[in-house]
């Protein structure tokens, strides 16, 4: 299953998803792109002996342009699925369509709470007894697509933001290298009544 991977920072997602391939995953990263030069993710996937590319989105004079100019490059891998790790633009509905039951992204929060930013501050302000991250389809609103896989944990009285943020991408590193296993596997995927494994709703 030909994956490319898109991020715009750290990487560490990716760095999960590298960590977990073997011989019996039968997920590849062909490629990785970020729409930022600077991003460490960059690094680590030339570590790896993964093709890198950099897509700045302040080249283009508008979404629709980058858009499709990234996904001509994503297509020129063939890949089965693409994966969001950290990719901090927002698609059009182009692009979403485009690539339709085969985009995930990690999102951290227990969706459907807290879309969007700064989700570690809104769980902690709100007084939120459960925090976690979530793996889902993309569609075209955001962050609202199915989802495919959850990581929740209580959190502590006293944590801070620190903390819950570190406890958070840990679990995410857990559960983004599984949903991509999945679905390279066949038995993850995106039908009308929503996200699927092995055959039974999620
Ligand atoms: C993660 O927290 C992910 O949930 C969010 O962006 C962050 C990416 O971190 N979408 P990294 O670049 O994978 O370290």
């Amino acid at each position: 299953c030909n994956v490319v991977v898109l991020i715009s920072g750290s990487g560490s997602n990716l760095q999960a998803l590298i960590d977990s391939l073997n011989e019996s995953n039968p997920a590849r990263i062909r490629a990785v792109i970020s729409n930022r030069a600077e991003a460490f993710g960059l690094q680590r996937a030339q570590a790896a002996g993964i093709d890198t590319r950099v897509i700045d989105h302040k080249q283009f004079a508008d979404r629709d342009a980058f858009d499709a100019a990234l996904m001509e490059h994503i297509d020129a891998y063939a890949p089965q699925l693409v994966v969001l790790a950290g990719f901090m633009r927002i698609l059009t509905p182009a692009f979403v369509r485009h690539y339709q039951g085969r985009l995930l992204n990690i999102h951290p929060s227990l969706l459907p709470r807290h879309k969007g930013l700064d989700t570690h501050r809104r769980a902690l302000e709100a007084g939120d007894s459960e925090h976690g991250c979530s793996v889902h389809f993309v569609t075209e609103e955001l962050d609202g697509g199915p989802v495919a896989i959850q990581a929740a944990f209580t959190v502590r009285p006293e944590e801070g933001l620190d903390a819950l943020t570190s406890r958070v991408h840990a679990a995410e590193h857990v559960i983004y290298p599984l949903a991509v296993r999945w679905f390279a596997e066949g038995r993850l995927r995106l039908c009308e009544q929503g996200a699927m494994l092995d055959g039974a709703k999620l």
